[in-house]
């Protein structure tokens, strides 16, 4: 039945047509470096500018388009990095300039691009500008640059609004005055170690513009633009009770936060898009934005805006076939009316990775916030398995995608480290209330017998890693042919080779769409089994799976994937 309805391709309605241009970041793999996690190369525990040049030559065998790196300049790392005292400088802890230049170089060579992360919503409060504006008193022109408020109540002692932090807490704190006396509130959407910009300032656009400029000088490929909807604020800046993240809950939808989404901020991404026109090499912005619903998300991308932006919605698909369904074709439908790629992605340094997130079968107190001993513990064969399948799925998707270090070994959180080691700002803010997000950004296994599992020469590891990482690091994946990190390399090679990241989309008919996800991508066909039964495969030749053993007698089981190029 299924192959007779697949014969005749012109029965199958499409979602998405195959775009007409195709600019490299229409169809981009970008991979994203945690610097302090990739790789130590001076042996102090903490990853380095160095330790990835290294390693390039082994990134390039997955044959992805760029790098991104999240953030490596000077810090005082109270929120790992997003926390920026000096946007045009390496922290030692990472190297230096001429380090990064032979990054850019190195990676060059093998034909990947370099995407660095630029923080303009905050810096870091040991930032010189951040200092004169504490120095300088209130209403001067330094105090201008970042959002100082008097409080309210007797004396000024209460917050100027009941906003609150990302990280916990309130989003105000109030400083000392320079002659002593207890004096203004400053806004920080994150920790108070991350004062919020003041975007109506034009010094802001300026400064920023040359931070831009200063990278976009050095060769960088692009930028990935950190809480790229909070720039701007509402004017008088109202309260708001929903979320402090700005996603929308009962009574407060997301697009009325008044420090989220507000009009003006595309003005800005207007004026860099110029900017980086004015290069060559077709450098890109990417947003991280936290917008929904996704019809609003594609102002991001307009065609004077950015070039992508991370599509959450898809990274947060439950295990169940008609949301992801859902999320696909709203996605394509959407992006598609404004001309840009959709993007797609699992795993960041934000979130618990998805082989434990596809792991987790119990009610979990605090999903999305870190998983600790004491939680209900996922299980890892399942995760593993749905994680593959997810990945193999989303890599037969139309448009970008966005792969977060260690995924391709597979790598589960660290599900059970101990307290004492968390930096995470949101578990000190919360008092351990909220885990925060250490788990995932463990230092790297590379190879399985060495101290700290090859991370570092001299076995420091700033994070220690998870009991039972040596049989998932590198080394021993790249020896074997079943493993996740060959998965990974073979269907992206597949991708580029079937130019599936350019095609189209329509549903492969036939299925239960309760139980089973299945598009046509050109002559491709992508399966996921999110069922309980087997389910026959189409006719055609089956090209990758997402584990050998995934297909039995044309049979794909359940919790896995496969690619078939129809006949
Ligand atoms: C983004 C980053 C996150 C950081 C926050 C504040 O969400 O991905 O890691 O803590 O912005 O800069
Ligand atoms: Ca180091």
């Amino acid at each position: 039945m299924l192959s007779s309805v697949l014969h005749d391709s012109s029965v199958l309605a499409l979602v998405h047509p195959a775009p007409a241009d195709r600019e490299w970041w229409r169809s981009s793999v970008i991979y994203q470096i945690y610097p302090r996690s990739f790789r130590d190369l001076n042996g102090d525990g903490i990853g380095d500018l160095q330790g990835i040049t290294a390693e390039l030559g082994t990134l390039a065998e997955l044959d992805i388009d760029a790098v991104w790196l999240s953030p490596f300049y000077r810090s005082p790392q109270k929120d790992a990095g997003y926390d920026v005292a000096d946007y045009r400088s390496v922290d030692p802890m990472f190297g230096t300039l001429e380090d990064f230049d032979a990054l850019v170089a190195e990676a060059g060579r093998h034909g990947i691009r370099v995407i660095v992360d630029l923080v303009p919503n905050h810096c870091s409060d040991q930032h010189t500008l951040f200092q004169a504006a504490l120095a300088a008193g209130p209403g001067s022109p330094d105090r201008d640059l970042f959002i100082f408020r008097n409080g309210t109540g007797e004396n000024g002692y209460n917050p100027p609004n009941n906003w609150q932090s990302h990280f916990g807490g309130p989003a105000w704190t109030r400083i000392t005055e320079p002659d002593g006396t207890p004096g203004q509130w400053y806004l920080h959407l994150f920790d108070s170690s991350q004062p919020d910009f003041n975007w109506d300032s034009p010094a802001v656009h300026a400064e920023f513009e040359q931070t831009l400029r200063f990278w976009l000088d050095l060769g960088v490929g692009g930028f990935r633009v950190d809480v790229a909807h909070a720039l701007i604020k509402k004017s008088g800046l109202p309260d708001w009770g929903g979320r402090a993240d700005g996603s929308s809950s009962e009574g407060y939808p997301g697009a009325e936060a008044p420090m989220f989404g507000q009009p003006g901020i595309h003005d800005i991404y207007r004026s860099w898009r110029k900017i980086l026109d004015s290069y060559d090499g077709d450098r890109v912005l990417c947003a991280e934005a936290t917008i929904d619903p996704i019809d609003r998300l594609t102002d991001w991308v307009r065609p004077d805006e950015m070039h992508q932006t991370f599509n959450f919605a898809y990274l947060h698909h439950p295990w169940h076939a008609p949301a992801v369904r859902h999320v696909i074709e709203s996605s394509l439908r959407a992006f598609d009316k404004v001309g840009a790629p959709t993007t797609w992605v699992l795993s960041n340094h934000d979130v618990v990775r998805h082989a434990s997130r596809f792991g987790i079968t119990t009610h979990q107190e605090r999903p999305g916030d870190g998983i600790g001993s004491s939680d209900p513990q996922p299980d890892y064969g399942l995760g593993i398995s749905r994680a593959r399948a997810a990945t193999l799925l989303m890599l037969g998707l139309p448009g970008g995608v966005y792969l977060y270090q260690g995924e391709e070994l597979g790598l589960p959180d660290h599900t059970t480290l101990p307290d004492e080691y968390r930096q995470d700002p949101t578990f000190h803010r919360t008092e351990g209330a909220r885990l925060g997000r250490d788990g995932c950004r463990v230092p790297l296994p590379w190879t399985p017998d060495a101290p700290a599992l090859g991370f570092s020469d001299a076995g420091q590891a700033w994070l220690p890693q998870p009991e039972g990482w040596n049989a998932l690091a590198r080394g021993v994946q790249q020896a074997d042919p079943d493993s996740t990190l060959n998965l990974y390399r073979t269907a992206l090679e597949l991708r580029r080779s079937l130019d599936l990241g350019n095609g189209s989309l329509a549903w492969y008919p036939g299925y239960d769409p309760e139980s089973v996800l299945a598009f046509v991508n050109g002559g491709t066909a992508a399966l996921m089994n999110m069922g309980s039964d087997p389910v026959p495969l189409p006719d055609g030749e089956l090209v990758a799976c997402s584990i050998n053993g995934a297909v039995m007698d044309g049979y794909l089981l359940p919790n896995h994937s496969a690619w078939v190029r129809l006949s």
